[in-house]
Formats: C-alpha cells, sequence, structure tokens
C-alpha cells in the first residue's frame, strides 16, 4: 500500500497591532536596548490588548485566513488541534473555542500542552492521523497570550515574551509533507520553567497573587543551555538519520533567543540564510513561534524544499521534525 503523507498546505498567522518596543521596557524595568539586543536579538514584541480578549482571539483570525487562503470550507475540517500555554480558560480547551468562533462543526478538537515544543509535538500527534486515514483536514494552532503570564516588573523575563497565533492546514499527500520526528522530554527541568501556582498543587488564592505566582518562572541560564545543546542534537540526529544536505535544508527554529537559533544553524552547519528568523520583531510567542516564521518565509518555499523544524521549552520537552514542502509560492 503507498504510503500517505501528511503535507502542509497552507500556513497563516495573526499578530496583535500594538507593539512593545526596547524603548517603551527601558521605562518599565531596568534594561537598555543594546543589553536586549545582544543577549536575545530582539527588538519589539506585539501584545494584544483590549478587554475580554484571550488566546482564541488571536487564532480566530488567523483561521479565518487560512481557509479563505486555501479554499476550504469550515465544514471540511475533521480536526482541530490548539498547542497553548495561555489557554482561554482551564477548561474547556481553546480549540473548542476557536472551532464554535469559527463555524467548524463536523471535527473533534482538543488542546495539546508541550510549552514551547507544543508545535513540533502537534504535528508528530497531528501526522498519525493523516496517514492513516483517519482525518483528512486537520487545522494545528499554536496560539498564546504571553502577555497575560508575563511579570512586567521583573526584567529577566519580561523583555523575552510576545502574543501571537499560527496555524497551519495538514493534508494528505502521496510524496510530500512530515517524513519523520524525533521527541523528548524531560520533567526534572519542570524547576528551571515553571508557573508556580493556578494549577492542583497551589491552587489561585489571596497569597499565590501577593507573591505574583501566577507569571512565568525561568532560570535563564540552564533552559539556556539545554535549549543549544538539545535542539542542536536532535536536529543533527534527525539530519544525519536522513542523510540531509546542510547546503539544500531549511531550519525553522523555534524563537526563544537569537544567541540559540545561531549557535543551532552552526552546529547543524547551516547557512544562516536557511535559518528561518523573525524574533527580533516578535520575541518568544511560545506555541506561535514555529507557524509565525513559517508564515513569513513561505513564498521563499519551493515544492520539495526540505525541512528540519525545531523547538525546545518548558517540561522540559524538545523535538524536530523533518518535512517536505508540498507546493510552490502563489
Ligand atoms: O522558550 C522557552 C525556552 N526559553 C529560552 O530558551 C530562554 C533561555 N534563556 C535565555 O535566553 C537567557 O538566559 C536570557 C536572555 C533570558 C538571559 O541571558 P543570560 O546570559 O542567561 O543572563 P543572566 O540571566 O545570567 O543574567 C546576566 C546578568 C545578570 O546581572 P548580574 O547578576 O550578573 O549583575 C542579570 O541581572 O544580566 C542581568 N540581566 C539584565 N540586565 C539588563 C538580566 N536581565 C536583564 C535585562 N536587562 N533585561
Amino acid at each position: 500500500m503507498q504510503k500517505i503523507f501528511a503535507a502542509i498546505t497552507g500556513v497563516e498567522a495573526f499578530v496583535p497591532p500594538d507593539i512593545l518596543t526596547n524603548a517603551d521596557l527601558e521605562k518599565m524595568v531596568d534594561t537598555t536596548d543594546e543589553w536586549l539586543l545582544s543577549m536575545t536579538g530582539i527588538r519589539e514584541r506585539h501584545i494584544l490588548k483590549g478587554a475580554g480578549l484571550g488566546t482564541s482571539d488571536m487564532a480566530v483570525p488567523a483561521v479565518k485566513k487560512l481557509l479563505q487562503k486555501t479554499g476550504t470550507h469550515p465544514d471540511e475540517i475533521d480536526m482541530v488541534i490548539c498547542t497553548t500555554v495561555t489557554p482561554d480558560m482551564v477548561f474547556p480547551a481553546t480549540a473548542n473555542i476557536i472551532s464554535d468562533k469559527v463555524g467548524i462543526k463536523n471535527a473533534f478538537s482538543f488542546d495539546m500542552a508541550a510549552a514551547c515544543s507544543g508545535f513540533v509535538y502537534m504535528l508528530a500527534v497531528a501526522s498519525k492521523f493523516i496517514e492513516t486515514g483517519s482525518a483528512k483536514k486537520i487545522l494545528c494552532i499554536g496560539a498564546d497570550k504571553m502577555s497575560t503570564i508575563t511579570d512586567y516588573t521583573d526584567r529577566k523575563t519580561c523583555p523575552l515574551f510576545g502574543d501571537a497565533a499560527g496555524v497551519v492546514l495538514l493534508e494528505p499527500n502521496l510524496e510530500y509533507g512530515i517524513q519523520d520526528h524525533i521527541l523528548r522530554t524531560d520533567g526534572s527541568g519542570r524547576k528551571y520553567l515553571h508557573m508556580k501556582a493556578g494549577g492542583s498543587v497551589k491552587p489561585a488564592s489571596h497569597e499565590t497573587i501577593d507573591a505574583r505566582e501566577h507569571f512565568l518562572y525561568q532560570e535563564g541560564q540552564p533552559v539556556f543551555k539545554m535549549a543549544v545543546s538539545k535542539m542542536a542534537d536532535i536536529s543533527v540526529e534527525i539530519m544525519e538519520k536522513h542523510n540531509l544536505p546542510a547546503d539544500k535544508l531549511w531550519l525553522v527554529p523555534h524563537q526563544a533567543n537569537l544567541r540559540i537559533i545561531e549557535a543551532v544553524g552552526r552546529r547543524m552547519g547551516l547557512d544562516p540564510s536557511r535559518v528561518m528568523v523573525n524574533i527580533q520583531r516578535y520575541g518568544n510567542t511560545t506555541t506561535a513561534t514555529i507557524p509565525l516564521v513559517l508564515w513569513e518565509y513561505e513564498n521563499q518555499l519551493k515544492k520539495g524544499d526540505q525541512l528540519v523544524l525545531t523547538a525546545f521549552g518548558g517540561g522540559f520537552t524538545w523535538g524536530a521534525l523533518y518535512l517536505t514542502w508540498a507546493y510552490d509560492p502563489a
């Protein structure tokens, strides 16, 4: 029987219009544009403003644009996955809310949590439904309103994050699509990157709010070191496994720090022009970084191009996914 691949057949994104620049941050915490640029590569990030707006409000416009662009009717979608660390609510799943707002009625939908590695994990999971014939059209959404869990009094974390949503459509293809993935988890790394309260161990209370425990907590140095070594190792592993040529490959890395991205590209032997980067304008949008950067590079991609997606994040979670691109620029 001929193998069926899960191919990305369209990508879209949404970034909210409000921008938080390094100059703005200089007025909020003890930092400088020079430190931020040299240590992170980030110049500005987008922030979703407006009362009552959540993660789904960025995902919905991205999904609507993608359905229009790919000529897909909401009724044709049979599965929706959203990966996020900032769901609209603890439950129900944000994917359910997105499906409702878009008018998707014939699908089952659920959320997946793997922090910054969520998009890579999600594509791996979704591909199995396409490969087995269980689903024909799957929306894979990465969306995060990081500004809701960012402590804007903490200079070590507040410059890093931004808000955005990205989405891809996955469909069956007999030639191109997701070829392989390697995923890993080390739960002992949770102590370096987590949110202290709001879960079942430490529910929200006056004390947890006073202690600012509903914001993201990160010890940057250990996360940085692990991100470089794990993303580089796993990307080289998948490259060697498939004999992927460094001069033709595209690297699609999670955008957490420009220094991490450049180190991974160097370890893989790639020319910087083959490494997709847009962290300068968006910061770390957690689950949205990979579709957001793919969306910006979409017009440079041609049918048959080889891409390695890689991410590292809270958990610790990390992974690499090798795919071949399924369409030429419009
Ligand atoms: O997406 C999930 C995965 N997350 C990541 O991959 C993030 C990984 N980590 C990082 O990108 C880096 O650790 C940071 C960019 C967050 C920080 O860089 P670092 O080289 O690890 O710096 P550090 O936290 O060790 O801090 C070095 C110094 C400290 O000063 P002292 O103690 O040496 O006097 C910090 O207080 O830099 C200081 N510092 C700052 N200075 C100006 C920390 N944040 C700032 C700031 N502005 N915003």
